[in-house]
Parts: structure tokens; C-alpha cells; sequence
């Protein structure tokens, strides 16, 4: 909602003023690209948006603990890069003092193909969402008065909202649209599985055999290129303590009940541990989760409620295929990194 009203107006008033005029940035190339074998992303002006300066704002915001209540977590503490942005080794997130959240940390990638976000698409609007971790008090439990306060008091900070804003008045519309700037310039495209796509190298066989099931099985949930059709699914966990209903607690509907979003399985080799709420350890124990735990309870998915049918060197090769889903270059690139 954001976008759509307001980047229209910001381009209709870069038109009017020109590119001459003091207080508009200069106009610098985007680094926000879209890899030649997707498709157009949902978002519209998200080249517009990524301006190398806005999204330098927004990477400094990302990794700086200024914006927690006792200054030691960042945005980075609970998505770090070289696990495609997910919290290494915790099975539900841990923030200020410590706190624990319910749900796994979920990697941070292709957001700008993205229709929801949370586990249960509890929010629509990338740029909605930072004020939810800054606010929660089991993450970073700062009021966002205070995060603009601290920023207006940071000489650092006005000289970043002025090269991105081209003036530097710190306000929480112009924070949060660098916080997204930043975030959808993590675009994750250059896998093996990608470079298998454009002809640049071959499979083994192994994992042809693991892409092969892995079209027959699981593509019609985790569809490629993103590795998710965006839906919600039941896909039998069985409900933990938490009772955590999934999408139900956003549409409350009962029909939706223990229903989550279908993850991306890009990188699913370092986002362990795996499913909403890291209940498995190793991505063969997720994979193996299709045939030897779904739960019979009401409203799991027509596709895997029988449980798949997949002999142990099935799930190898499968677990082989998905290895090809990770992208070194991402996982690795500095512009990503810390600044
Ligand atoms: C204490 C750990 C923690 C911190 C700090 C944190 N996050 Fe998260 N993040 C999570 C967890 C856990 C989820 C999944 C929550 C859910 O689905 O309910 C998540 C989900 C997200 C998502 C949704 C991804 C998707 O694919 O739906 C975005 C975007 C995000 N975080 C951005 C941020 C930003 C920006 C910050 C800093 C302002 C931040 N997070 C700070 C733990 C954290
Ligand atoms: C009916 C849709 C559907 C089908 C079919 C399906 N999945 Fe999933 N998958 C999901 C959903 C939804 C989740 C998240 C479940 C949760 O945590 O509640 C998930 C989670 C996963 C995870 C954990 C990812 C993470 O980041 O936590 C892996 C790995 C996975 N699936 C692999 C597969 C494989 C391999 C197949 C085929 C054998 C498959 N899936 C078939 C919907 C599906």
C-alpha cells in the first residue's frame, strides 16, 4: 500500500524538480536487479527504490544494535548472512536479555517476489515490518519514538538520511523504506540449480535423480525459480505446546488452522534448523518428514497427508538436489555484509 501511493508521487516530484535541484539525490544506478530467469517481481519500483545510497542507509541500519533497548541486537543478530539471513543454530529466535520467540528466524531473500511475510503472512508490506522486531519485546524492545530519537542524535546517521533523502530529517517513513531498500537487494539467483537452468553446468546424477522426484513431490508447493508458490499449507507437524495455529491466527478461520507458509527452499542447506518452528534438525529429517511423520490431523494438505512414498536413496538424492540451491555468491557477497 506503502509503495503503490507513495513512490508514484516521489517519482511525479523528481519529474517536476528535475534532476538539477539541490535537495534530490543524485540520481545513481540501482542495485536492484532482476536475475534474467525469473519472473517480475510483485513489487513495482523497487529499481527506483534501491538507489546505492538509500540502500547504504538501510544496510547501516540492518547491522546496528542503536536500534535495541540495551544496544546488543541488531537486525543481523537474528539474520546473518552466511546462513541466507536466518539465526544459525537456534530453533526459535533469541533476543534482548536473551528472550526467546516461538518461531524460527526465516531467511531473508527475493522479498521483492514476496506477497506475505511472517510464517503465518501476518504482514503484506515489506515496509510495515521493521517496527515489529524493533517494538517486540522478546527482540529488540525498543519503542520506535526512541529509534528516531537515537538516530536524530547520530552525526553518522544524518549524514546517511541526507545522501539518501538528499536532506537529513530522520523520520520513520524514510527509515523504513531504507530498511526495505537494503533488504530487497538480497536477491539469491546464482546457485548451481541456476547455472543448470541457463546451461553453465551439469547436474550429477544423483541430483538429476533428486530433481526429477523433487518435480514430482514437492514442486507443486516449493515451485521453482523462488522454490515457493507463496501459499499456506498444513503439512501435518504436529502441533507443539505452543499450539501455534499458523495462518489461522491471521484469517480466523478454523480451515486454516496449523496452516504456514510454504518456506523458499533456496539455501535450505545452511537455514537449519528447519520448519516453523525448528523442529528438525538436518534437512534429511525435513525432507524424511513427508514420509514417516505426518500427523493425522484435520486439514493436512490432500498432497502428503498419505505421507510420500520415498525409499531411503530417494531421499538422498533429494537432499542432494537441494544442496544445488545454495548460493555461495550471497552467502558471501560484501555488499550484504556488514558495512
Ligand atoms: C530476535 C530475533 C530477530 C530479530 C532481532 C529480528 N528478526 Fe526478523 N525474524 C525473526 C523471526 C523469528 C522471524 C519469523 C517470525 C514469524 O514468522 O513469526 C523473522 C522474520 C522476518 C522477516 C519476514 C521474512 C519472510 O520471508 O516472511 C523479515 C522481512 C524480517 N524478519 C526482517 C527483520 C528486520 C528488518 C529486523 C531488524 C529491524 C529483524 N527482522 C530483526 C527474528 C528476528
Ligand atoms: C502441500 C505443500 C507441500 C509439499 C507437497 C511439500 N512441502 Fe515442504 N513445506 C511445505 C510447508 C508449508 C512447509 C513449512 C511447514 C511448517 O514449518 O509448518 C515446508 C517445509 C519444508 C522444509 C523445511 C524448510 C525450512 O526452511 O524450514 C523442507 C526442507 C521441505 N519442506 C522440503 C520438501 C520436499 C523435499 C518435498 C517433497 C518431498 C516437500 N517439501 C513437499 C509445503 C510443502
Amino acid at each position: 500500500m506503502f509503495t503503490r501511493t507513495i513512490l508514484p508521487l516521489m517519482v511525479a516530484a523528481s519529474l517536476l524538480t528535475g534532476c538539477g535541484s539541490p535537495t534530490e539525490p543524485a540520481s545513481s544506478p540501482s542495485l536492484f536487479v532482476v536475475p534474467a530467469h525469473f519472473p517480475v517481481p510483485l513489487r513495482l519500483g523497487v529499481e527506483a527504490l534501491c538507489t546505492p545510497e538509500r540502500v547504504a542507509l538501510g544496510r547501516a541500519l540492518f547491522y546496528d544494535e542503536i536500534l535495541s533497548r540495551d544496544y546488543t541486537v541488531s537486525c543481523a543478530s537474528c539474520h546473518q548472512q552466511d546462513y541466507a539471513f536466518t539465526q544459525h543454530g537456534h530453533r526459535v529466535s533469541h533476543g534482548v536479555d536473551d528472550r526467546l520467540g516461538t518461531r524460527n528466524s526465516q531467511p531473508l531473500q527475493n522479498l521483492a517476489w514476496q506477497p506475505t511475510f511472517l510464517w503465518d503472512g501476518g504482514i503484506n508490506d515489506l515496509d510495515l515490518f521493521p517496527p515489529l522486531p524493533i517494538s517486540n519485546p522478546v527482540e529488540m524492545d525498543l519503542s520506535m519514538d526512541s529509534a528516531l530519537m537515537r538516530l536524530r542524535q547520530s552525526p553518522r546517521y544524518r549524514a546517511l538520511f541526507r545522501a539518501a533523502e538528499g536532506d537529513d530529517s530522520i523520520s520513520t517513513s524514510r527509515m523504513l523504506k531504507a530498511f526495505s531498500a537494503f533488504m530487497l537487494t538480497m536477491v539469491s539467483a546464482s546457485s548451481p540449480y541456476d547455472e543448470a537452468v541457463v546451461g553453465r553446468t551439469q547436474r550429477t546424477p544423483s541430483q538429476t535423480r533428486g530433481h526429477t522426484l523433487f518435480q514430482q513431490h514437492c514442486a507443486s508447493c516449493h515451485t521453482p525459480p523462488l522454490f515457493t508458490d507463496h501459499t499456506f499449507r498444513n503439512t501435518g507437524l504436529m502441533p507443539s505446546d505452543v499450539n501455534d495455529l499458523g495462518r489461522a491466527s491471521v484469517t480466523l478461520d478454523p480451515r486454516d488452522a496449523y496452516a504456514f507458509k510454504v518456506p523458499s527452499l533456496r539455501n535450505v542447506e545452511v537455514t537449519g534448523p528447519y520448519g516453523h518452528d525448528g523442529r528438525y534438525r538436518t534437512v534429511r529429517e525435513a525432507v524424511a518428514h513427508y514420509r514417516d511423520n505426518v500427523a493425522t490431523i484435520p486439514g493436512v494438505d490432500p498432497a502428503v497427508s498419505n505421507g510420500i512414498l520415498l525409499r531411503d536413496s530417494d531421499i538422498d538424492d533429494i537432499v542432494e538436489f537441494l544442496r544445488t540451491l545454495t548460493d555461495k555468491s550471497f552467502l558471501t557477497k560484501r555488499e550484504l555484509g556488514p558495512p
